[in-house]
């Protein structure tokens, strides 16, 4: 890990120990000023208690971290100014209507009295909730709450964000639109570091990402370098013209070097290989088995792809749905 001067976080060995459970274990990284940075993994990897010792809401137990120079243990006051946090529940009062959370938030932060009202309209108009600035937030919607929490979060316009899981919970449409507002904070510079299990979100967001497993990061990179990591192997996809379980085994045996998965009643995938003989073998296969090819596809890996290669986890742990939480 480098020292260079233009690294906005850096942490050191940071690890953090919940009576005997080990929870984040002497994890390394920095994140570059303007960078977008998430952290990747599934449930309980330890995402949330990294992002809480990183604000100042969880002391580590050992190990190192500074933001803009600042240590996290000597000078949270000062780090406080320069970073916005949205947490996985919202921190904001039910009870306070959308405009009066934001100008309490702005007091809290010290923005000057005669720029509060401003700057919370002006944020009120960017996540397009100026029509509702008078609704109290606990009868907003989800993706409204979310919303006003990232824009309480930027009252006094920090050059961090910490974002745990920005989009859980919310509808496609939502999460697409919220997205798109974190997205146009990265491009007007601000940093943004977010966790997510959405492979989608960190590919969208992110310029690098760590993936984090059992409180240990097992991988940093960029989407397309982990995207390229899987794309090392050829997926084709053949259809037939029937259902192909009864033929699979014979199939498997026939092109014993690779991976044979039925991806549908009549489709099957086979990994690995090299595609030109795969074909011929398969073509040949299927003529004497009396098998129609309706189809063959080359399939681009997905970032999951890439991340179920890497961890050696199933699809079904990312898969995994918060929404109810
Ligand atoms: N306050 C706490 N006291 C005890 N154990 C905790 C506490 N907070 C978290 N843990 C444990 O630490 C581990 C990491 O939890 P953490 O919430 O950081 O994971 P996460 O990656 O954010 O998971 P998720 O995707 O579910 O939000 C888990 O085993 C969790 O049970
Ligand atoms: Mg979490």
């Amino acid at each position: 890990m480098t020292d260079s001067k233009d690294s906005i976080i850096e942490v050191t060995d940071l690890t953090k120990y919940y009576e005997n459970l080990l929870a984040v274990d002497h994890i390394r990284f920095e994140v570059k000023k303007g960078e977008g940075f998430g952290f990747l993994g599934p449930n309980g990897a330890g995402k949330t208690t990294t992002i809480r010792m990183l604000t100042g809401l969880s002391r580590p137990t050992s190990g190192r971290a500074s933001i803009l120079g600042f240590d996290i243990n000597q000078h949270l006051v000062a780090i406080k100014h320069h970073i916005g946090v949205v947490p996985e529940i919202s921190n904001l009062y039910d009870e306070l209507s959308a405009l009066d959370n934001l100008l309490f938030m702005a007091r809290l932060y010290g923005v000057p009295r005669d720029q509060r009202r401003e700057r919370a309209e002006e944020l009120l108009k960017i996540f397009g909730l100026d029509d509702r600035k008078d609704s109290l937030f606990g009868t907003l919607s989800r993706g409204m709450k979310r919303a006003l929490t990232i824009a309480a979060a930027l009252i006094h316009k920090p050059e961090i964000l910490f974002l745990d899981e920005p989009t859980v919970g919310l509808d496609v449409v939502a999460a697409r639109s919220l997205r798109n507002l974190i997205s146009n904070l990265h491009q007007q510079g601000i940093t943004i570091f977010l966790t997510t299990h959405y492979l989608e979100e960190a590919d969208l967001l992110c310029d690098r990402m760590a993936i984090l497993v059992k409180g240990q990061i097992i991988k940093i990179d960029s989407p397309q370098a982990l995207k390229a990591l899987a794309q090392e192997e050829s997926v084709i996809e053949f259809s037939f013209g029937g259902e192909v379980s009864a033929f699979l085994k014979s199939l498997a045996a026939r092109l014993s070097a690779v991976r044979i998965v039925a991806a549908d009643l009549n489709k099957v995938r086979v990994y690995g290989g090299v595609p030109a003989s795969i074909y011929t073998e398969v073509c040949k296969f299927a003529e004497e088995s009396h098998l129609e090819i309706l189809a063959v596809n080359t399939i681009r890996p997905s970032l999951e792809d890439a991340f179920i290669k890497i961890t050696g986890l199933s699809p079904t742990v990312m898969a995994m749905e918060k929404g109810a939480k």
